[in-house]
């Protein structure tokens, strides 16, 4: 029985035969009885907050159940603040919004709206499981081989590896004879660089853990070349660079040698919030030329080249070995932040190489 039975005296009211108010009829009574239901997914962005909020209102009113205004700013409010906590948690947070309708004779969409997160680590762990190895290439970075090789006798050399991987420069490095001191964030990545040194009898320690962790300490003025490769990328600010060459300048010994990438803005141009925000996402994280050089005020590091990354190794690496990976030449020149086949994005991957004084 539907609603119409709690109406009395029907024999007083109008008989309707024409087809259309039927037909409204019926739909008002179809509607009432179709459900939608469904979730949408968003990277957690705070930046694509006016953008997100579009879609969804463009959904429920394809649904034909448009938004309320006031349910719109109180969504507004929650999707705001739910983007930032997720953000701020880690660059992998999504934001799930679960919508159904509501029963009638209530109408429009019951919401609910979550964030999921994950660590580094454990989407790393993805790659693992669904990846075929060698993750980030098969050879060993020519900028970091050529910067060793010009250290002297490996005999005497003390390398630190920061943010190791699965070993791609440790390893090399070690079969090389230089003694190899390997941090790594990523647990899975850890065991593997562990398990093929000691398989090699290679001198190598791996330290699992976060290097910019206050209690990750390493020997102090121990080593003659530090190395970070393809790990700034990661980092969510220029403080977290700081405190990274910060640490490096206490690992390294007078006069030893630091070598990392990282993503550099290109001429003049200034990124937005939301520019570094899609940077971080994407492994991307990037920095002004003058935003680095602040990092580095004030500590002894005395910069002696900042090169290209892709130029370099594209020239020096054996073409066998081009590209390291597919996803490389995209990524490091800054494709992943910006798709553009035909033009080139305002950022780039670069060499630093600085002494410690
Ligand atoms: C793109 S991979 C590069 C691996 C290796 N350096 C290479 O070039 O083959 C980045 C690595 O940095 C590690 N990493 C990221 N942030 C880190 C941190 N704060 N401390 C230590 N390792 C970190 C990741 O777990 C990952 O193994």
């Amino acid at each position: 029985m539907g609603a119409q039975s709690t109406i009395d005296q029907t024999e007083q009211l109008p008989l309707v035969t024409n087809p259309d108010i039927l037909q409204q009829a019926i739909l008002y009574k179809i509607n009432t009885r179709a459900t939608a239901r469904g979730e949408l997914v968003f990277p957690c962005l705070p930046g694509m907050l006016n953008h997100y909020l579009q879609s969804i209102e463009k959904l429920f009113t394809t649904l034909d159940r448009p938004l309320p205004e006031d349910r719109r700013e109180e969504l507004k409010k929650l999707l705001a603040t739910k983007l930032e906590q997720g953000y701020r948690t880690s660059t992998a947070s999504m934001l799930i919004l679960q919508y159904e309708s509501v029963q009638p004779p209530q109408t429009g969409l019951a919401c609910k709206v979550i964030v999921t997160t994950s660590t580094v680590g454990e989407q790393y762990k993805t790659w693992v499981d669904t990846r075929e190895p060698p993750l980030f290439g098969s050879h060993p970075d020519a900028k970091l081989m050529a910067t060793a090789a010009k250290l002297g006798n490996p005999d005497r050399i003390r390398i630190l590896d920061v943010g190791a991987g699965t070993g791609r420069n440790t390893l090399p490095l070690a079969r090389l004879g230089y003694a190899v001191d390997a941090i790594e964030l990523t647990p899975s990545f850890a065991e593997q660089l562990k398990a093929a040194a000691t398989a090699e009898n290679l001198p190598v320690t791996v330290t699992e853990g976060d290097v910019l962790d206050p209690l990750m300490r390493m020997k102090p003025a121990g080593y003659q070349l530090a190395v970070a490769a393809e790990v700034i990328s990661h980092f969510r600010d220029s403080d977290q660079v700081r405190l990274f060459l910060a640490k490096m300048c206490d690992f390294l010994s007078p006069g030893g040698v630091l070598l990392f990438s990282t993503f550099l803005t290109v001429g003049d141009y200034q990124p937005d919030a939301l520019v570094r925000q899609v940077a971080q996402l994407s492994w991307s994280t990037l920095f002004t030329p003058g935003e680095l050089a602040a990092a580095m005020e004030g500590l002894p590091l005395v910069p002696i080249s900042n090169e290209l990354v892709w130029e370099y190794e594209r020239h020096h690496l054996p073409e066998t070995a081009w590209p390291p990976t597919p996803w490389f030449p995209s990524w490091a020149t800054g494709r992943d932040v910006f798709p553009m086949a035909n033009a080139r994005p305002p950022m780039e991957l670069r060499w630093i190489l600085c002494r410690r004084s």
